[in-house]
This record gives structure tokens, sequence and C-alpha cells, in this order.
């Protein structure tokens, strides 16, 4: 993308940020300890988390399941929009982002209603199938982009008619409509698109995003069967 149109972009978030944002110390320290770690960037923008907290909200979600904590930021927001005695179960593959992610949830007051499960989510996700766990109201994928296809399923399996599943990274600076790419992540958020166009009980549309983190975007389905 063009220096200046970044510039734009990174300009415009920062304007609606500071308008509507307040400041956060919760979200702050876990932006700082995820830098110190030497975690990823990848977390979703500040704009982006509200988004998000405030789908699950509109959703009135009080069960959610999240796919790739990373640091736990984006989980911080979505966790912050349960009412009282919700639930948010949060899969993440390191134990080292694990980690940090616990002390973040901690110092946000969320660990009491934060289930944060280690290992590979296809393992996780079997666990939670055993248990019972679900119907979720809301899912939120978020983890390795070429599991997506494997986590739509699996999404599926743990809704009820009107779950929300929304999916992060679709876009991908539009590298998403190369049918010949070589990244698997590529492969990953077409295929996973392609599914999600021939599910009967799903309901689509997808949010191209840009701000300062570049140009992506959000899936967004609803199950109506
Ligand atoms: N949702 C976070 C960002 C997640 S980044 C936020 O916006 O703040 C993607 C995360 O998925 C990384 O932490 C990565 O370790 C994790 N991940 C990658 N492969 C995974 C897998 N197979 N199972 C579970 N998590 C995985
Ligand atoms: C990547 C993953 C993400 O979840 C994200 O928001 C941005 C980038 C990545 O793996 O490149
Ligand atoms: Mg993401």
């Amino acid at each position: 993308m063009a220096d200046e149109t970044q510039k734009v972009w990174s300009e415009v978030d920062r304007y609606f940020s500071d308008l509507l944002m307040k400041s956060d110390a919760a979200l702050d320290a876990a932006l700082e300890e995820n830098r110190k770690a030497n975690l990823p960037a990848i977390d979703v923008t500040p704009l982006q988390g509200k988004f998000l907290e405030l789908l699950a909200r509109i959703s009135g979600a009080r069960k959610i399941l999240e796919l790739g904590t990373l640091g736990g930021y984006s989980t911080i927001w979505l966790a912050r929009a349960l009412p009282e005695g919700g639930q948010l179960v949060t899969l993440e593959l390191e134990p080292l982002h694990a980690e940090v992610a616990s002390a973040n949830l901690q110092r946000a007051g969320m660990m009491n209603r934060v289930d944060l499960r280690v290992g590979r989510a296809v393992d996780t996700l079997k666990a939670l199938e055993a248990e019972g766990a679900g119907p979720f109201d809301l899912i939120f994928i978020d983890a390795d982009k070429s599991g997506y296809p494997e986590y739509l399923e699996w999404a599926l399996k743990l809704s009820r008619a009107g779950t929300v599943i929304v999916a992060d990274n679709v876009v991908r600076d539009g590298n998403v409509v190369d049918a010949d790419s070589a990244d698997v992540n590529i492969q990953g958020v077409r295929q996973f698109t392609e599914l999600v166009a021939a599910e009967p009980r799903l309901s689509a549309t997808v949010l191209q995003t840009v701000g300062a983190k570049g140009y992506d975007g959000f899936a967004m389905a609803v199950v109506v069967a």
C-alpha cells in the first residue's frame, strides 16, 4: 500500500479512537506486556476490539468462544461484553502467549469469566465437544488462517440458530483474490469463505477494513437454521 494511503488510514484510525475510546489501563498494559514478551503485534486494533465488544453486546452473547488468544487483547474486549454469569472460552496454541494472556486477563479483572485452554485448537475443540460445551452465542475465529476451514466446521458444531460467527483477517491486503497464491493463509481464508458460501445453515457477509494495521476484513455470519 502506498505510504501516503497508509498514513491517512492511520490518521483516521487515531482520530476516531481518540474521540470514541477512553484511555484504558488494562488494555494499554496488555499491549505493553505483549511487546515486552515479544509477542507478534497482530492483535485487533482498538476500534476493532470495540467493534467485537459491540457485536457481543448487540447479540446478547452469554457464551463466547475465541480461537487464537495471543496476549488476550481481543479476549478482554469480548469478555467485557458478557453479562453477569457469562463465560468466554479462548483457545491458544503457544504456552508463552497463554501465559502472557493469563496475566493480562487477570489484570483486567476478567479471569473469573474466562476459560483459557492451551493446545492445538483442533484438540481443545474436540475436548469442548466431548464436555458438551456450547452452544456458543458468538464465535470469533482468529487462530492460524490455514485452519479456518476446519474451524468453521467446529464453529457450526458448537452453535445454535442465531449464533454469530466472526472471522478475522479474510482480506489480507487484498491478496484474498489471488486464487493461485502459494500462501497457505490465503488458501485457508479462500477455502473458508467458499465453505461459508456453500453452507445453507449460514447467512454471511464480509466487512473490509482499513486502519492502523493496514487493509483487511472480517467475515461475519449468522447461523440461520
Ligand atoms: N485474537 C488475538 C490475536 C490472535 S493472533 C487478538 O486480536 O488480540 C493468532 C493466535 O493464534 C496466535 O497467538 C497463535 O499462537 C494462535 N494459534 C496459531 N495456531 C493455532 C492453533 N493451531 N491452535 C490454537 N491457536 C493457534
Ligand atoms: C496475522 C494473524 C492475525 O490474527 C492478524 O490479525 C494479522 C496477521 C498473521 O498471521 O499474519
Ligand atoms: Mg487476527
